[in-house]
């Protein structure tokens, strides 16, 4: 490889390509260094959700990034287009959270008091209001949650998009490359060590998603980032039979695709790296589905897929300078919003490593050794 590149991106997911593209933007010389290709795992199995009022349900540094990120799509998706011709398919038609029963309906109303100081457009629908919007609706739901912003992307798109826009502003992807450690002299970062040999830069981000904890440990720390398995299915109508997705607490979502596929998901397994599809997960899904629609029971079957999100201890992402390696950096664990997050985090990673960081207490809240202060 030419020695004129000087920051190293590890993992080709939604993550480094969007750091990618926000440094090579800033004119620095980029490589995405990536295992196997670009958007081949949690990034291309999302739903591709924007849910940042739907899945995050306090105040705080998250909630502030999902925000900011969410606000930045409708311009992100022409941006993306001038540049690689890809088009992400940003919808944004809202989202209804559901409320099953009159006990979760109190919850959800409860919700829509702390979700109206950022968005005063959310409204609660009652069950004739509800299903006025969503007439496929089950008879059987109590109401939801109207949130008009919550919209979606298709994941694997968005990423491509970010990583050939990275291409435009002259990174290179280095694909069918396997990080094995690093390469560092006197507390400062010098290259990674790849099963194709070893690469020379003054600054690596490790964006290796649910991989992450393996790979930092060759630099001396913990970053406590475990995978959680979410497996999928989607299915086609022969017309149109929602318009916004419905979303079921955590328990199921169906998100209608531009292309007439409706995405049903998620599971939620712990601990594991396998990406086969069960059964039991599909048929979980769908018994949660049908009774949320039960039309979909007579819809053609389209595909099924699975992989894993980068889940941390406390559910927030890390993303922040190594402790003690300086030129060594870290944006992981975005477990069930890595799509939404990935234009903030593009951003704030790619300010930080170019020492420009202009929201440095929103970063701070994300820092890589807040798990230890938490312990002592
Ligand atoms: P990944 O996409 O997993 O990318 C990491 C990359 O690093 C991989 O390509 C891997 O091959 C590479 N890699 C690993 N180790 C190495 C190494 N040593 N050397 C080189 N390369 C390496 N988020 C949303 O916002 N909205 C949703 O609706 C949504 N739905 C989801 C549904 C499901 C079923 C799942 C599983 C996830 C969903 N998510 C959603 C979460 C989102 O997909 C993730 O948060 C996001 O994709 C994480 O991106 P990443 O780049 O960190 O990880
Ligand atoms: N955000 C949806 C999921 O992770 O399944």
């Amino acid at each position: 490889m030419e020695k004129s590149f000087d920051v190293a991106i590890i993992g080709g997911g939604i993550i480094g390509s969007s750091i990618a593209y926000q440094l090579a933007k800033k004119g620095r010389k980029v490589v995405i260094i990536e295992k196997e290709r670009v958007a081949c795992q949690a990034s291309s199995a999302a739903a591709g959700m924007l849910a940042a009022q739907a899945e995050l349900e306090q105040d705080g540094p998250l909630f502030q990034l999902a925000l900011k990120s969410q606000a930045m799509f409708s311009t992100l998706a022409s941006e993306l287009f001038e540049y690689t011709g890809i088009d992400i398919e940003y919808e944004n038609k809202g989202m209804v959270k559901i409320a099953e029963t009159e006990e979760i309906a109190l919850e959800v109303k409860k919700q829509i008091t702390f979700q109206k100081k950022w968005d005063p457009t959310i409204t609660w629908l009652d069950a004739s209001e509800v299903r006025l919007l969503e007439p496929s609706l089950s008879p059987s739901v109590a109401g939801g949650m109207y949130l008009p912003h919550d919209g979606h992307v298709q994941p694997a798109k968005l990423t491509q998009a970010f990583a050939k826009a990275a291409e435009h502003f002259g990174a290179k992807i280095c694909e069918d490359t396997e990080v094995l450690s690093f390469v560092y002299e006197n507390g400062q970062v010098k290259g990674v060590t790849t099963s194709k040999g070893v690469i020379h830069f003054e600054q690596v981000v490790v964006a290796t998603g649910a991989w992450a904890a393996k790979l930092m440990q060759e630099s001396g720390i913990d970053i406590p980032v475990y995978p959680v398995k979410g497996e999928c299915f989607s299915i086609r109508t022969e017309r149109p039979i929602i318009n916004t997705t419905i979303f079921s607490d955590k328990r199921c979502y169906l998100v209608p695709k531009r292309n007439g596929e409706i995405y049903i998901g998620a599971t939620m397994i712990e601990n594991t790296f396998d990406t086969k599809v069960t059964p039991e997960g599909i048929a979980t899904l769908i018994e949660r589905a049908t009774q949320l629609v039960p039309q979909i029971k007579e819809a053609a079957w389209e595909r099924v897929w699975a992989g894993v999100r980068p889940q941390t201890g406390d559910g927030i992402p890390y993303m922040g300078e190594h402790p003690s390696l300086r030129g060594l950096f870290v944006a992981t664990g975005h477990f069930r919003n890595g799509i939404l997050l990935s234009p903030m985090t593009g951003e704030l990673v790619a300010d930080l490593v170019s020492g420009r960081l202009l929201d440095q207490e929103l970063l701070s809240a994300f820092h890589l050794e807040r798990h230890k202060e938490k312990v002592s």
